[in-house]
């Protein structure tokens, strides 16, 4: 069942959002060789705190972490920690912001100091893929539609797209309905209409599509061990057309 929200409750989540957008903005800042992921999740933790914020990935499913920190060739769910970043690394930012109640969901790929011209692309992709998504997510639409637009653009850049993590509705916890996968068909699946608040995520790999899980039960990373970049913006779906609650 997809839980519609109201005006009121969007405004709430978009509140969640800027939050978290601006600390995004912050960690762009921060990220350079020698700063490590760990850096990264205690200032995120400090930063939330003090906008009277919550990580709510935090004690989530048990999820131990406000972000996931996600390295090169982890796709999602990385654990924030101690190593350095060098230059050529790409880190996947991921956290949810609980503000007064409402949610809001957004990850950002950042390249580390120097990074190679393939792994520029992969970002440019991925980031690319998430705005040609969201330009099909509106009233009338189909689910489908945003799967496709997101899957024909990664293949024809040569990448593929990741089909073992999907966006998902987001409300009262950070998993909701509708699933919103990046892969699909035009014209197919469930009809978009005001009040559907949901994320758009494509995990985007630079060889094959597969993944396969760690043993610490959560960190997916590639089956190849070539690079995977993400963006994740929440959206709202309204009478005045789509609103990015996340935007930077
Ligand atoms: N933010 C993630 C998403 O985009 C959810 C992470 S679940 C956690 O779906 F438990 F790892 F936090
Ligand atoms: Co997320």
């Amino acid at each position: 069942m997809i839980v519609l929200k109201s005006e009121r409750e969007i405004k709430s989540m978009h509140e969640a959002g800027k939050i978290l957008a601006a600390c995004h903005r912050e960690i762009a800042n921060l990220i350079r060789p020698g700063v490590s992921s760990w850096d990264i999740e205690v200032f995120v933790d400090e930063f939330l705190r003090k906008h009277d914020a919550k990580p709510e990935q935090k004690g989530y499913k048990g999820y131990e972490y406000a972000t996931c920190a996600s390295i090169n060739d982890e796709i999602c769910h990385g654990f924030p920690r101690k190593t350095p970043l060098k230059d050529g690394d790409i880190v996947t930012i991921d956290m949810v912001v609980n503000y007064n109640g409402a949610l809001a969901d957004s990850a950002w790929s950042y390249a580390v100091g120097e990074v190679t011209r393939q792994t520029e692309k992969l970002l440019a992709v991925t980031k690319e893929s998430l705005y040609r998504g969201i330009e099909q997510a509106k009233a009338g639409n189909r689910i489908g539609d945003i799967g496709y637009a997101i899957q024909s653009y990664v293949e024809s850049e040569g990448f593929s797209v990741v089909r073992d993590f999907i966006g998902h509705g987001i409300g009262a916890s950070i998993h909701e309905k509708p699933d919103v996968p990046h892969y699909g068909l035009p014209n197919r699946g469930t009809r978009l209409k005001e009040g559907m608040v949901f994320t758009i995520e494509p995990m985007v790999n630079v060889g094959v599509y597969q993944s396969k899980r760690d043993n610490n039960g959560w960190t997916a990373r590639t089956a190849d061990g070539k690079y995977s970049a993400q963006y994740e913006h929440t959206i709202a779906i309204t009478k005045e057309g789509t609103i990015i609650l996340t935007d930077q």
